[in-house]
């Protein structure tokens, strides 16, 4: 067993005593013959466990259980009190104490105690540790933006984070709606309990509604088993239900119901069950449009967009743009083992210009195709963009055709830029759909969509790169 020690006492020969056992025990040991030298050595994470007499001249155990309270809060404490003194020894345990050990004691007791506060112990600080790498991963930190706009975007996250409210992502596609949604539940109570993620597009209603409150057995062709569904997954964490756009009229006032009774039925099934779930939704869709037109439910709107954060296009805040390359460059080169290149001049002029219609999400594509495809030492507009799509860093002009609306004009980038996309992640994933899906933070589902909608197969992502083309 590992961990540090603190014994206090001013009884030398106690101090000694129980010195011998715990480091036989396989401890580090270190002691302090009065509580003020008790004191002195305790400092944040020095020790896992003190153990100290209650009574000792002067600065008294209580003294230094407070101290070692306030110097480092994950610091367990067990006090030896005397024999008849259990009253003091309840009061110590109510301002902190793990537990006490009444004098006289064998060794078997306190071999036995102290192994269990410090395994209570040593566990809560792997916890700790853990919680705070989660938080790092998922905090502001991964948001990247110090536009006015994500400024304001941060705040507004610290501020609903631990209110529990139901919380609507919208902004265009790629803008990190997924990105917020993490944060908030990361920095909410909840979260050592789950986030649980389900995309709501290209599913029928039948899939919606099984995806959400599971099935019984039988309940529909198909449904061999009994499954459990993603709300009851996520209780007592958070559901994030991404394209709640997309979702059937019928499942709409079933997530309702869910949402403001905190119960539901499985599919099939007529037994309420009781959750409680804090849901936060993403959509790019004009929902607005979506209760004009009768394919969205008025009050689960209103239910929904409690608090709304809405994340603006790159293009309305490219002040962030710098920041966003270097992060991503600084990341990718770490991923793929390369030496970060600085963009020239140019490119970053060109970065600075360019639409970025697939927002954030396009220029970090952008950015890491860059550092793995460039050949020179800096990274060029060409290497960016790809050629002749700049010029310093406008669209040449063919004047011999009438232009492209601009919906026209979008429409193609679009999709062009999503063509090139799915097929890198396909030829990155060896054309194993589920991992490039899952790589591009998509589902399966929509990333098997859009390969359809632009006919694109996996074979054919493949035969590009063996011949070194592109379609
Ligand atoms: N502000 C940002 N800082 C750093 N990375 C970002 C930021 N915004 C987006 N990204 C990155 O861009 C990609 C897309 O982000 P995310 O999945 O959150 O977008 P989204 O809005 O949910 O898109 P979609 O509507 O397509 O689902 C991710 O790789 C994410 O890490
Ligand atoms: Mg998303």
């Amino acid at each position: 067993m590992i961990g540090r020690v603190l014994v206090v006492d001013d009884e030398k020969a106690l101090v000694l005593a129980l010195r011998g056992l715990l480091k036989k025990e396989g401890y580090e040991v270190d002691v302090a013959y009065s509580g003020e030298e008790a004191i002195s050595k305790i400092e944040p994470g020095a020790f896992h466990l003190i153990v100290t007499d209650l009574s000792l001249g002067g600065v008294s155990g209580m003294d230094v259980l407070a101290h070692a309270g306030g110097v480092d809060p994950d610091v367990a404490v067990i006090m030896i009190t005397a024999y008849g003194s259990e009253k003091i020894a309840v009061e110590a345990m109510k301002h902190g104490a793990s537990d006490y050990i009444p004098k006289p004691f064998d060794n078997d007791e306190i071999r036995v105690v102290v192994r269990k506060v410090m395994e209570t112990a040593l566990l809560r600080r792997d916890h700790q540790r853990l919680l705070q790498q989660v938080q790092e991963a998922y905090g502001f930190e991964q948001i990247v933006g110090r536009s006015p706009a994500m400024q304001n975007i941060f705040s507004m996250i610290e501020k609903v984070a631990d209110a529990d409210v139901t919380v609507l992502v919208r902004g265009p596609s790629g803008t990190g709606k997924e990105l917020v949604a993490n944060a908030v539940h990361y920095r909410s109570p909840r979260r050592t309990r789950a986030l649980v993620k389900m995309n709501c597009a290209a599913l029928s209603q039948e899939l919606v509604e099984s995806e959400l409150f599971g099935h019984e057995k039988g309940a529909f062709t198909g449904a061999v088993g009994r499954r459990e569904g993603k709300f009851e997954a996520a209780n007592g964490g958070t559901l994030f239900l991404d394209e709640v756009g997309d979702m059937p009229l019928e499942t709409q006032a079933k997530l309702l119901r869910a949402l403001q009774e905190k119960e539901f039925e499985r599919v099939g099934g007529n037994q309420p069950i009781q959750v409680d779930v804090r849901l936060i939704a993403a959509t790019n869709q004009d929902l607005e449009a979506g209760v004009t037109a009768g394919t969205f439910r008025e009050d689960l709107y209103y239910r929904l967009k409690v608090v709304e954060v809405v994340l603006p296009p790159l293009e309305d805040r490219r002040e962030d743009i710098p920041l966003l390359i270097d992060c991503f460059l600084k990341n990718a080169a770490e991923r793929f083992g390369r030496v970060p290149k600085p963009l020239t001049g140019e490119a970053l002029r060109a970065a600075l210009v360019h639409d970025w219609p697939g927002n954030v999400r396009e220029l970090r594509s952008a950015v890491e195709q860059a550092l793995l495809l460039s050949s020179g030492s800096e990274i060029t507009a060409d290497d960016l963009l790809g050629p002749a799509t700049h010029e310093n860093g406008h669209v040449p002009v063919r004047v011999d055709q009438p232009p492209p609306t601009f919906r026209e004009a979008k429409e193609r980038t679009v999709q062009e830029f999503e063509r090139r996309f799915l097929e890198d992640a396909l030829r990155r994933s060896g054309g194993n759909i589920t991992r490039a899906a899952e790589a591009v933070g998509m589902y399966r589902q929509s990333f098997q969509q859009k390969m359809r909608e632009l006919g694109i197969t996996a074979d054919q992502a493949m035969n590009g790169e063996q011949k070194g083309v592109r379609p």
